[in-house]
């Protein structure tokens, strides 16, 4: 299948900036592990992005960030407060129970934002041996639900964290789409927000494959290295992660492709408002788009342009737009849709 479609933003190909700096950093030996002068360069980068304390490592997968990221700083009778949606709690396979041994605690949430309400109720039972010891609460930026924290709503989750003794850690497999909504620099709304553990996507926006685990403040990677070995992330040709943050970063590349597949999602909603029979189900803040099409026809337009099914009781579907979709794509979407009601 190589239509383009509103699947999963990794579905996109590669960003040809990001494949230029692959081959243009294809040259002669460089140290392994880590011990390039891109790895440098690009971590570099993040500090100024992140803040001066920002310690940043590059792993493969975004999944491999949450979890190994985490595991520096959390221990196997902690407990990890998220929102039912959290990636973390439905897409890694068990992997943060598994490898960091902690308990998982979900709320529900109308939009899969998390509010210090919705979690108190977890946040409890400290120093009582019986009790796994809360330690972590676990925020997507922008969710999985394509809306997005606002910086006062991710400062009240932080303070309160930090009042119980606990860390935040953000899930930022689509960071820059949430930097685009809110027209705001990373910084402010992650480590000046008191995010203390980011987990910073690049794959989703137009990497061929990185993504990297960011420390906020000073010690929280004390062990970290040993952590990521042991997690099998310690890549041996580094440089080929890393340098793909090198162009990410140049020229605000980043910025391009999260503008492009967030103006897109806004362009498809507007599309799709406007039919009758479908209805949006969230506030489209990002490049995702949740969406309620009498099931019959979705399963046809499936048939040409695949996308996920997200709650069958309910008939929602979830569109996502990428850095790659052009209007000509939606345009023959929404055609086929009006075609299938
Ligand atoms: C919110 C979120 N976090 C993390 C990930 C990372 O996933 P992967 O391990 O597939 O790179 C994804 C991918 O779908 C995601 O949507």
């Amino acid at each position: 299948m190589n239509k383009r479609g509103f699947a999963s933003d990794n579905n996109a190909g590669a960003h040809p900036e990001i494949l230029k700096e692959l081959a243009r950093i294809n040259v002669g030996h460089e140290i392994g592990y880590g011990g390039d002068r891109y790895t440098a360069e690009a971590r570099e980068l993040f500090k100024q992005h992140l803040g001066p304390d920002a310690e940043v490592y590059f792993v493969f997968t975004g999944t491999a960030a949450n979890v190994i990221g985490i595991s520096s700083v959390a221990r196997s009778w902690n407990t990890i407060v998220t929102a039912s949606t959290a990636h973390l709690n439905t897409d890694e396979c068990g992997a943060p129970e598994k490898l960091m041994g902690c308990k998982v605690l979900t709320v529900d949430t109308p939009d899969g934002k998390i509010t210090v309400e919705m979690i108190e109720k977890h946040i409890q039972g400290f120093g009582f041996e019986h009790h796994s010891q809360p330690k972590i609460i676990s925020i997507t930026q922008s969710t999985e639900m394509g809306t997005v924290y606002t910086v006062k709503e991710i400062k009240k989750i932080a303070d309160y964290a930090h009042s119980k003794g606990l860390l935040l850690h953000m899930d930022g497999a689509r960071l820059a789409n949430a930097a685009v909504s809110l027209g705001l620099p990373f910084r402010e709304f992650t480590t000046d927000a008191g995010v203390d553990v980011l987990s910073f996507g690049g794959t989703k926006n137009g990497l061929m494959a990185g993504e990297a685990i960011c420390f906020l403040k000073p010690g929280l990677d004390s062990d970290f290295k040993y952590i990521r070995k042991q997690g099998m992330q310690l890549a041996s040709k580094m440089r080929f992660i890393s340098a793909q943050f090198i162009a990410y970063f140049r020229n605000d590349l980043w910025k391009e492709c999260a503008s492009h597949s967030n103006a897109m999602a806004a362009v498809l909603a507007d599309k799709l408002k406007e039919i009758k029979g479908i209805h949006i189900t969230q506030k489209v803040q990002s490049n995702g788009i949740f969406v309620i099409i009498p099931h019959d026809a979705a399963e046809k337009v499936m048939k040409q342009y695949f996308f996920y099914s997200w709650d069958e009781i309910k008939s929602e579907y979830r569109l996502m737009c990428s850095w790659d979709t052009t209007e000509e794509d939606i345009d023959e979407f929404v055609k086929l849709l009006k075609k299938e009601l």
